[in-house]
């Protein structure tokens, strides 16, 4: 038999005990929820919407943005496994940053397929009413938010019409990419400013893109999510 001094069998034991406590830890972070995101069908036949083809959205919501709840998923199931106590400051900030522009993403690609529509409509009831307030009319909504989108063209990003809570009106938001949604807002209609929405039909001719957009806006679904937001 090995004669082992008194010290080294300190030490091996508290090893041992280091060993199983992060363990422990890690076993505690492995039985956090993860949450499970799932791809949300088109509510739109995109064969029926003018200005738009079916190709182009069909590729948009099957590649780009099925793609991202596939990598919002994978990106949640693998911090369930990190052990947050031991894990450097580097790993935590690029898992976090990823997450939160996959998890923008999500939603807004969700807002956007929502505010598409097959035939025209226009804004009713508190909306229009709302819209009128704080934008002085619906045409002075529409020239600020195309040029919003315009102001986009080029580069990537979202417009995107938000009710805030906190200031109880409406804004119109410019986010240069997914995660500068804005702060305590509640998006009610999101517009895909990235080349992939509109490339197929429309190559680099992002305003042609953003006139067929504005003529499929549904807005019986902004008006849903207004009142919804109007609880808040
Ligand atoms: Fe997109």
């Amino acid at each position: 038999m090995i004669d082992v001094p008194r010290r080294s069998l300190a030490a091996g034991a508290g090893l041992l005990l280091g060993a199983m406590a992060v363990q422990a830890r890690a076993q505690q972070f492995a039985s956090a929820a993860t949450p499970k995101f799932r791809v949300q069908p088109l509510t739109v036949n995109p064969e029926k919407v003018k200005g738009l083809s079916a190709g182009l959205l069909r590729s948009h919501h099957g590649n780009n943005y099925a793609g991202t709840v596939k990598k919002l998923n994978a990106i949640s199931e693998t911090m369930a496994t990190v052990n947050f106590a031991e894990v450097p400051a580097f790993t935590v900030s690029g898992l976090k940053r990823e997450e939160h522009i996959a998890y923008n993403s999500t939603i807004l690609h969700e807002l956007y397929f929502d505010g598409i529509g097959e035939a025209p409509t226009q804004p009713s009831g508190m909306l229009a009413q709302a819209i009128s307030r704080d934008f002085g009319s619906l045409d002075r909504w529409k020239a600020e938010f195309t040029a919003t989108a315009k102001a986009l063209a080029g580069g990537s990003g979202w417009v995107i019409l938000a009710h805030s809570p906190r200031d109880k009106r409406l804004f119109i938001h410019w986010a240069a990419d997914h995660s500068m949604a804005p702060a305590g807002a509640v998006p009610l209609l999101a517009l895909d400013m990235y080349e992939h929405a509109y490339a197929i039909d429309y190559g680099a001719d992002a305003a042609k893109y953003i006139d067929a957009y504005m003529q499929a806006i549904k807005w019986t679904n902004v008006e849903r999510l207004y009142r919804e937001a109007m609880r808040v």
